[in-house]
């Protein structure tokens, strides 16, 4: 079947226009690059809109604060996995950021001064870890990310970005010196064939949060960029480390803000006890995600769950009062009575630890450039090609995200990334030919997935990979049980060979779409459960039952996987970068995490 193009040819495209895609969509238009911006969906619903909590920085409005303990913070959070040059970057850059953001028209709450609010969040602390919880996390009420979206995206159209609104990307187009010239993407409303060539072509396509059952992502979060960098032949990296917010509502797994604990919410077990305080007694139901979400499942575990199958706990925050959680909390309140028919002035929120984040992606380095391991080189840069947000892999996070460091993660290298597009394309430089072979892995794929006639439908398939990585790579993982994971998800991915779709057509075919989807989780899935059954040690998300300790002398690296058509997972490891940017910091040395 032959397919038709039309052509485009722009300095930079971007694809995805969640916080980060935004940022340096208009960040570029600004600097003079003619910028194409692809989006799955209308840029104000791409999933930032749905981050509740806040945005952190070291801003200092409600308390002593100052950047270098955010990063002391950040790395300890990391569980000494993040690169901390990239983290002194973030944390100083966010001061600036967030200022910026201010004056772009964010609608921050305010301090009785004026000044722009800040709450608690887990993990944040001053002093580097000695002066008690910081006030670092900046917040719009409980509607943070939906304050920065509509803010960033008024801004593009601003700076005259050109979007391309409800086109799916189907792959990168790379030539055969393994540059990236652009990529592939299908109109959804008129079924036409678009290729975008661009001197940068910068992922911006957020996580996978849909590999598993049961995720606060919305359904759009399938990973799209990261499925195109593996069939690019690429690596991921870090992909073992999923994180789980403690706060996913039992049974819908819709967020509950850690801000609510950060207002001063607490979790209670079956006996009614604050168990918290025995797990962090410092800082309660403020320690790092990774660590309330185990201490949540061992509770469970051990009996005492809440509700008549003992399986969740109960989240209270009726003692703040009605003008409380009016001001500061009124999005989750709204979310807590239409998903668990709770009044929050008067109940408890029954709540489970529930996928929220993947802190692994695709590498880069501060600049948002795509990095692989090359004759020997381990930040060997990708030419053409960016990728920033929950797509990428700075890494800031490491093993461990600390609550509001993602939307800061956005901006900041959003904005990182349109700097760095405008020092390396010349406005209007012409784009080389390309032979059309250079097209043929998003054709070949589009017309394979649209026709394929075997027996197992999307749906299917899909919920059997969600189900297999819920329980294999799960809060608490062992050897044996990730080992089971590799195999069943190796056997299910098999199935993507057996496929059905039933609709041929291309226009608004969502059935077409779903298991493109599909496609891109499944590989995830794949690269993420070999790369935890080949960790044996436990850090940050990863907690190995069998292996509890930190093996930093082995094991304090990054993991880079790569998946070949035939769908065999390859495993290499990158140092992690144990020094920093500028000598205002020094190299924060590793010691043993506790809160
Ligand atoms: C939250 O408000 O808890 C989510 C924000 C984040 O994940 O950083």
């Amino acid at each position: 079947m032959s397919y038709e193009f039309v052509e485009h040819e722009y300095d930079v495209v971007v694809v995805g226009a969640g916080g980060a895609g935004l940022r340096a969509t208009f960040g570029m238009a600004q600097k003079g690059l003619s910028t194409a911006c692809l989006t799955k969906v209308f840029p104000t619903r791409s999933h930032t809109v749905a981050a509740q909590g806040g945005i952190s920085a070291a801003l200092g409005n409600m308390g002593e604060d100052q950047w270098q303990w955010h990063m002391y913070d950040t790395v300890k959070g990391s569980d000494w996995l993040g690169d901390q040059d990239a983290i002194e970057y973030m944390c100083r850059e966010a001061i600036p950021a967030i200022i910026e953001l201010e004056h772009y028209g964010v609608p921050f709450s305010r301090t009785d001064e004026g000044k722009i609010y800040q709450r608690p969040f887990g993990g944040m602390s001053k002093n580097f870890g000695e002066g008690g919880q910081a006030e670092r996390t900046c917040a719009a009420a409980d509607r943070t990310g939906h304050a920065i979206l509509h803010t960033l995206y008024t801004q593009a159209l601003r700076h005259q970005a050109e979007f391309f609104i409800e086109f799916f990307a189907i792959d990168l187009i790379m030539d055969e010196e393994g540059v990236c010239r652009g990529v592939i993407a299908l109109e959804m409303s008129t079924g036409k064939l678009h290729r975008f060539r661009g001197h940068e072509t910068v992922l911006a396509t957020g996580g996978f949060g849909r590999a598993y059952f049961s995720c606060t992502s919305a359904h759009t979060c399938t990973g799209d960029g990261g499925g195109m960098v593996l069939r690019a032949g690429l690596p991921l990296q870090d992909m073992e480390f999923t994180q789980f917010h403690p706060t996913g509502i039992y049974g819908a797994g819709c967020l509950i803000t850690e801000g609510a604990r950060g207002e001063g919410g607490y979790l209670t077990n079956s006996d009614g006890e604050r168990f918290m305080e025995r797990y962090a007694p410092n800082a309660k139901d403020l320690a790092s995600r990774d660590v309330v979400s185990r201490s949540m499942t061992m509770e469970i575990n051990e009996g005492r769950g809440v509700g008549s199958e003992s399986d969740h706990i109960n989240l209270h925050l009726h003692h703040l009062g009605a003008d409380v959680l009016d001001e500061k909390l009124p999005g989750i309140s709204e979310s807590a009575k239409i998903f668990a028919g709770v009044d929050v002035t008067k109940e408890p929120i029954p709540v489970i630890p529930t996928v929220h984040y993947n802190m692994g992606g695709i590498p880069t380095n501060v600049y948002g450039e795509v990095v692989t391991i090359k004759d020997g080189n381990p930040d060997a840069v990708v030419p053409g090609l960016m990728a920033i947000g929950e797509a990428a892999c700075v890494s800031v996070h490491g093993a461990n995200r600390l609550g509001s460091n993602s939307l800061l993660d956005l901006v900041v290298f959003g904005r990182a990334a349109a700097i760095r597009a405008a020092e390396i394309v010349k406005p209007g430089t012409s784009h080389k030919t390309m032979p059309e072979s250079a097209s043929e892995l998003a054709l070949d794929r589009l017309d394979r997935v649209r026709n394929a006639n075997g027996n197992c439908a999307t749906a299917e398939i899909r919920l059997e990979m969600q189900k297999a990585m819920q329980k294999h790579c799960a809060v608490f993982r062992t050897g044996d049980s990730m080992n089971e994971g590799v195999k069943k998800i190796d056997a299910i991915s098999g199935k993507l060979d057996d496929l059905k779709t039933t609709d041929r057509s291309l226009i608004w075919n969502t059935d077409l779409m779903e298991s493109l989807e599909l496609e891109n989780l499944m590989a995830q899935a794949q690269v993420s459960i070999t790369s935890a059954a080949a960790r044996p040690e436990s850090r940050g998300a990863h907690a190995r039952d069998d292996m509890p300790d930190r093996d930093d002398k082995d094991w304090m690296k990054h993991t880079a996987s790569w998946l070949s058509e035939k769908g065999e997972v390859t495993l290499d490891y990158r140092p992690v970068h144990a020094y920093t940017l500028t000598d205002e910091m020094e190299y924060i040395k590793p010691k043993k995490r506790v809160y």
